[in-house]
């Protein structure tokens, strides 16, 4: 067994612990705090599912790092991404389809080695979903090998985005127009709620193409690696490489689809990570 298999067999086991406070809690009463703003929320539950996966992981590995989304809430700190081994986690990605009990929501966790993702998993436990994908060797869900669908025609694309998940006039504006100028060149226009599991839509062949600005290194880890093991592409929204802490990603099922959308989108530049 390599170091990565290792890696990889007791994570697994701290996410389905995970998936199972997710489970027991989406249908109960909730504690809500907001963060940053109105929308911006978190629960006792995405904070149990971070600890939980942080101290698991700990115990057994105490060298590697972590990025996770309530730590960095709490500690006010700017991310921090080096090459040691580190674990980025969104414990629970859709938090308010969580909070409403919708069921699109996921545990969404990936391993950096030397700033690279070698390991990404994307776990929805209410639909039992589960996405998985180690670098080289494929992506996969619930244990069956997937791949995008392949299609290049912006007519025939079924496209994810977010909505309404900010309350910042100029980005909505931004938003709002780019679902306007889309809308009606594409097959449909959908959002999920979480920005990993719209990911892994691409990464399975369900759509075509994702895009989404504001999104945090948390929310896209695990999806940037099972999307390109199923052979898509992630890119910046601009054309250009993908860089994790931009806080902007585009995903496609060809190289030709994304490059298209590039050239359509008004542009929007969050702060960094
Ligand atoms: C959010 C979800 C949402 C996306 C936001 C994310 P969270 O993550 O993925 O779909 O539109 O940009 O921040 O806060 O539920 O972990």
């Amino acid at each position: 067994m390599s170091e990565l298999d290792g890696y990889y067999e007791a994570v697994l086991e701290l996410v389905k612990q995970g998936g199972n406070l997710i489970r027991e809690n989406i249908s109960r009463q909730k504690t809500v705090l907001i963060k940053s703003c109105d929308v911006d929320l978190v629960t006792e539950t995405d904070q149990m599912v971070e600890k939980l996966l942080i101290n698991g992981i700990s115990a057994k590995f105490p060298n590697h790092k972590f990025i996770g989304e309530e730590n960095t809430a709490e500690s006010n700190h700017r991310v921090e991404l080096t090459d040691a081994p580190t674990w980025i986690i969104d414990p629970v990605d859709g938090t308010m389809n969580f909070v409403h009990a919708m069921p699109h929501t996921c545990i969404s966790i990936a391993l950096y080695i030397n700033k690279r993702p070698e390991i990404g998993i994307v776990y929805n436990p209410v639909l039992e979903q589960f996405f998985s994908a180690r670098r080289g060797e494929g992506a996969f869900y619930n244990g069956a090998q997937i791949r995008v669908s392949g299609e290049k025609d912006l007519n025939k694309a079924l496209v994810m985005m977010e909505l309404g998940t900010s309350r910042d006039s100029q980005k909505m504006k931004i938003v709002m127009e780019n679902l306007k100028t889309l809308t009606p060149l594409v097959h449909g226009t959908r959002a999920l709620g979480s920005c990993a599991l719209n990911m892994c839509m691409v990464a399975m062949g369900a759509a075509d193409l994702m895009h989404e600005f504001s999104i945090h290194i948390w929310d896209i880890a695990a999806g940037d690696l099972i999307v390109r093991e199923a052979g898509g592409v992630c890119i910046d929204p601009a054309g250009g490489d993908l860089d994790p802490l931009s806080r902007r990603v585009l995903c496609a099922s060809s190289p030709e689809l994304a490059q298209q959308v590039t050239k359509i989108l008004v542009q929007y530049y969050p702060d960094r990570d």
